[in-house]
């Protein structure tokens, strides 16, 4: 059955290893009540927490899968504080990847989320590739510019067939940690327009999902989610509380015919 929206927590450096599995418990037990519902299969969940804490949450839920937030592209060697999609792929099945914080705090360049992709796809992860405009690109008219770069220098030299397995999260940067989310409007826009980007790179059709990033929470999620092509939801702050993220889950349920 395919997922109709899936819904990401990004914790960014935040959880030690035993708030992180107090909270998957906790939401454990939240996502029980509904595991019966054809509605609840149909929506995917996914958890990004520190790298210290992925061993610790590998198969601790039924529902959750798991992903790690960053990883390098050599495969090992020696880059002191680096991990590679070797040790994310005993862990976890998921890998961010260009997260703006990265790409802005870390200097990772498109180059560098180039390599990243690439080795993810050779070890069989699914990486969920973000991009996103600042607001002065945004201000000057810039975004779908900024857009098309990012798609095309990130998944250069990717065969196709790779590509279908590709998950997107689309974060305008103005949006995250502001409480400022972009409109189901502007974020359309924007997924429709990498939809599109997409179907040319691909020259067939795309269908995994595009997941919209930037102050999402419980009072926004319905009405992005509603957008025809805004498939799910990556959370930064208000996926750290099991019941604040568990309500967006609900939220969106409740949306899946
Ligand atoms: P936010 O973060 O929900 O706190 O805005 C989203 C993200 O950075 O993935």
């Amino acid at each position: 059955m395919k997922e109709k929206f899936v819904i990401a927590g990004n914790w960014k450096m935040n959880k030690t290893v035993s708030e992180s599995i107090a909270f998957v418990e906790g939401l454990n037990i939240l996502l029980s009540i509904k595991k019966d519902s054809s509605r609840f299969k149909k929506i995917k969940i996914i958890l990004f927490p520190p790298f210290t804490s992925l061993y610790s949450l590998k198969g601790k839920s039924p529902y959750i899968s798991i992903g790690s937030q960053n990883m390098f592209y050599e495969e090992k060697g020696a880059f002191t504080g680096e991990i590679s999609s070797r040790m994310v792929k005993e862990v976890a099945g998921y890998v961010l990847i260009g997260h703006s914080e990265r790409r802005e705090i870390f200097g990772e360049k498109d180059s560098d989320i180039n390599r990243k992709l690439k080795t993810a796809f050779d070890f069989g992860l699914t990486p969920m590739l973000c991009i996103g405009e600042t607001l002065k690109e945004r201000e000057s008219g810039k975004t779908f510019e900024k857009i098309e770069k990012q798609l095309k220098e990130d998944l250069n030299g990717i065969s196709p067939e790779k590509l279908k397995g590709l998950y997107i999260a689309y974060e305008p940067i103005w949006a995250i940690g502001t409480g400022r989310n972009a409109t189901p409007d502007i974020a359309e826009k924007v997924h429709a327009f990498i939809k599109m980007q997409m179907e040319i790179i691909l020259h067939s059709k795309y269908d995994l999902p595009i997941l919209y990033g930037g102050s999402a929470k419980p009072d926004n999620c319905k009405d992005l989610l509603n957008e025809k092509d805004i498939n799910g939801l990556l959370i930064g702050g208000a996926s750290l509380k099991a019941d604040t993220f568990f309500d967006i889950i609900e939220n969106s349920i409740e949306l899946v015919e």
